[in-house]
């Protein structure tokens, strides 16, 4: 990407925004700011925010609920469950007509942010595949047992067809925010249960927590520093079954949408590359690894690592090992 002058950036923005070119605008701040992320220091790149801050244009887009919601922070931090929502629903409802967009400006900019955001994209990828990954759970294990942690609204569960199938031994759902986990109750009502805590509870073995043949984790490591994350990651990886497996994700660094999350959202997240996911499993003795699986999906911006424990799913619930493939 070229680089692009951050002293005429805001400017030229406002004037497309004055002219009614609310789409190029928005494209050209989105860019402009990944330009202007990549070409300074850190130092300077805070500066800058500040001064984004003080300018118009950051009221204007400010309109957009998803980004709003990110800034204001009603639960005290960026990405929030229902923020999620926002990029989840994006593409369930059919898209609004130009008429519409064009009379409600908040309704514009959403529709706008979802189709430049790589990241927004990579969101509902992560949804996907986090769905399939509980159908080949239950694919390859009797009634199995699940732990969500951080859990938010399990927009993943409602999709997986193992859960429309009920073919989900016990769920249980882990968050520190008592109003996500009044919505995720609903969902697993039946089968599974609600546990309000940390990670840092699970952590200090606070929570008592059976056997399970699959844990996983969607959208609180990127808020975990590596001490946390490590001990996280090997906490429960010890609550797994023999062959059981622990499905994690991360942000990649250097995508395109961190620079707008971060100038516009106040939103900071902590990101990973390949080396750094693989650091995570350092304190598992590797002879209780049977494997370990690091991917990234489509849009280059989430990274996920698998890792099974070493040892048989227990040959009363073993089915075999279904391949199911990702939407
Ligand atoms: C970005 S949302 C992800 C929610 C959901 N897993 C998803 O992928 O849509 C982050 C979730 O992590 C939870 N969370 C953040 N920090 C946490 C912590 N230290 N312990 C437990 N939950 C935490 C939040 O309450 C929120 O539900």
């Amino acid at each position: 990407m070229n680089k692009v002058d951050k002293n005429h950036l805001l400017d030229d923005v406002e004037m497309k925004i004055n002219q009614g070119h609310f789409s190029e605008a928005f494209h050209a701040l989105y860019h402009g700011l990944d330009s202007i992320r990549r070409h300074s220091s850190k130092e300077d790149w805070k500066q800058f925010i500040a001064q984004y801050r003080q300018h118009a244009v950051n009221s204007f887009f400010l309109q957009e609920p998803l980004s709003r919601r990110a800034f204001e922070k009603p639960r005290g931090y960026a990405g929030d469950p229902v923020m999620m929502d926002f990029i989840y629903d994006f593409d369930k409802a059919a898209p609004p007509s130009y008429e519409e967009r064009k009379t409600d400006i908040s309704h514009l900019l959403n529709y706008e942010f979802n189709l430049i955001s790589s990241g927004n994209d990579a969101v509902r990828e992560r949804q996907r595949t986090f769905s399939s990954k509980i159908d080949q759970t239950a694919a390859r294990v009797t009634n199995p047992y699940i732990l969500s942690v951080a859990c938010g609204h399990l927009r993943e569960v409602q999709d997986s067809a193992a859960f429309k199938n009920k073919s989900i031994g016990k769920f249980v759902a882990i968050d520190q925010d008592q109003e996500a986990l009044s919505v995720a109750a609903e969902i697993i009502k039946g089968f599974g249960e609600t546990i309000p805590a940390s990670v840092v509870d699970i952590i200090m073995n606070e929570v008592p927590l059976p056997q399970f043949d699959f844990i996983y984790s969607v959208g609180v490591f990127d808020y975990l520093p590596d001490g946390v994350a490590k001990k996280l990651t090997s906490e429960l990886f010890n609550l797994l079954n023999p062959g059981g497996r622990l499905f994690i994700a991360n942000w990649l660094p250097n995508t395109p949408t961190i620079a707008y999350m971060e100038a516009a959202l106040d939103w900071w997240l902590i990101y990973r590359n390949k080396e750094q996911m693989q650091e995570l499993i350092e304190d598992i003795p590797k002879e209780n690894i049977n494997n370990v699986d690091i991917f990234v999906e489509k849009y280059e911006v989430v990274i996920f690592m698998e890792i099974e424990k070493a040892g048989e799913v227990n040959p009363s619930k073993r089915k075999g090992d279904i391949k199911i493939e990702t939407a």
